[in-house]
């Protein structure tokens, strides 16, 4: 039998308790073991809650206890789950989590002590909630020198720009809409600034490349600057706007991640992949394109991946999946040298100063008034930033992918 304890009875915990229990059957055949909920963690009590009696307040009485094999981890937030998960990894408790935020600061310490002391820390519910996608980097594409990774990694954001794209709405309007029906979080800067998104690519991009991509140098701009015109603008060059999360590894040995809006076409995989659903795109070097696709967020789909994780620490209790993932940071190129196609929207008068600055450009014409809108050539960022101060008046620039 594997006695589980999960830290945090709040909607991620609630939902591995509900998986393990519904699926009793299938996992308990799968795990090749009985798994067990022994213990809850929480601050709160639970009465009427069929699983009450398992409730403790003092994780001493997890941590003391020898029969507890594996953690689910589910509180969020960095303190206490790091201290917790640590000091689980140190007595050979396997954890598992759905703790982007810890994974982003902590992963390779955690890492290591779980190689250390022959357990697992598992963090498939981390990125892209319900899809597997840590998996099959760290096991399926082991024969693949992968290069490139981009995904729709927040779904609060992914749901407002679909919505605005829809409904021609405006950035606010649609936020107070998602936050009305609690799709978005009452604070939503975290979602809305790309710094969810930011964190997630980051640990994608540490084990595309098995090394250390700290989240604090990854480029990241939010949506909070997209306007109801810039989808009018889009429909018309039959594009999109999605939040981009990506990370590439270029033919030079240079490596950067990035977090914006981008515009894309239709005939881009991520074009279609419309609400809270999350997808992720990558790309190696014998395999080329695959994808994974489904929901990045709530209850049942974080759970179930947070299960799994449970499923295989079950099937390697005394042993550690490998993981490849160094404490060594990887050098990331600055953003400045960044080369991309821009989007860019002025007033109509500029129009001679922008051809004259920008040179070639394609113009883009939609049903907008007073003003020019055009996209530039391949260049880099500092390229651009230098040019678009030199014009003065830019109402807004939308890097362009593929
Ligand atoms: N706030 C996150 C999102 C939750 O909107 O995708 C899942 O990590």
């Amino acid at each position: 039998m594997i006695n589980v304890a999960v830290l945090g009875y709040g909607t991620v915990g609630s939902g591995v308790v509900e998986v393990i229990e519904k699926n009793k059957e299938e996992i308990n055949k799968k795990s090749g073991e009985s798994l067990n909920i022994k213990y809850i963690l929480d601050l709160r009590d639970f009465p009427g809650d069929p699983y009450e009696s398992k409730v403790v307040h003092d994780v001493e009485i997890i941590m003391n206890d020898p029969e507890i094999n594996v953690i689910c981890e589910t509180m969020g937030g960095i303190h206490p789950a790091y201290e917790f998960s640590k000091r689980a990894l140190l007595l050979g408790k396997s954890v598992c989590t759905s703790n982007k935020e810890l994974v982003a600061n902590h992963g390779p310490e955690l890492i290591r002590l779980a190689k250390e002391n022959k357990c697992n820390y598992l963090f498939e519910a981390s990125v892209g909630g319900g899809i597997p996608i840590i998996r099959p980097i760290n096991y399926s594409l082991t024969a693949e020198k992968i290069d490139g990774i981009t995904g729709i990694l927040n779904g609060t954001t992914n749901y407002i720009l679909s919505k605005m794209a829809e409904e021609g709405a405006d950035f606010e309007d649609v936020l107070k809409e998602a936050q009305e029906k609690g799709y978005a979080e009452r604070n939503p800067e975290a979602d809305v600034e790309g710094y969810d998104a930011c964190r997630k690519i980051a640990i994608l991009s540490s084990l595309m490349t098995g090394k250390n991509v700290k989240y604090e140098d990854i480029y990241t701009e939010g949506i909070t600057k997209i306007t109801a015109t810039d989808f009018v603008y889009a429909k018309a060059m039959g594009r999109s706007i999605k939040l981009l999360a990506m990370s590439r590894e270029c033919e030079d040995g240079s490596f950067y991640a990035m977090v914006a809006p981008f515009m894309i076409p239709m005939s881009h995989p991520l074009y279609s992949v419309s609400g809270v659903f999350n997808a992720v795109f990558v790309h190696g070097n014998m395999l080329g394109d695959s994808m994974y696709y489904g929901k990045g967020a709530g209850k049942l789909p974080t759970a179930s991946a947070v299960v799994s994780d449970v499923v295989d620490c079950a099937r390697h209790i005394g042993k550690t999946i490998m993981c490849f993932w160094d404490d060594e940071d990887v050098k990331q190129a600055k953003v400045d040298n960044i080369r991309h196609r821009f989007f860019v929207r002025t007033k109509a008068e500029l129009e001679k100063e922008a051809i004259e600055i920008f040179g070639m450009m394609r113009v883009v014409v939609a049903d907008v008034e007073g003003e020019y809108a055009f996209i530039t050539e391949e260049m880099s960022e500092r390229e651009f930033d230098e040019k678009a101060k030199k014009l003065g008046g830019v109402l807004n620039r939308i890097r362009l992918e593929a």
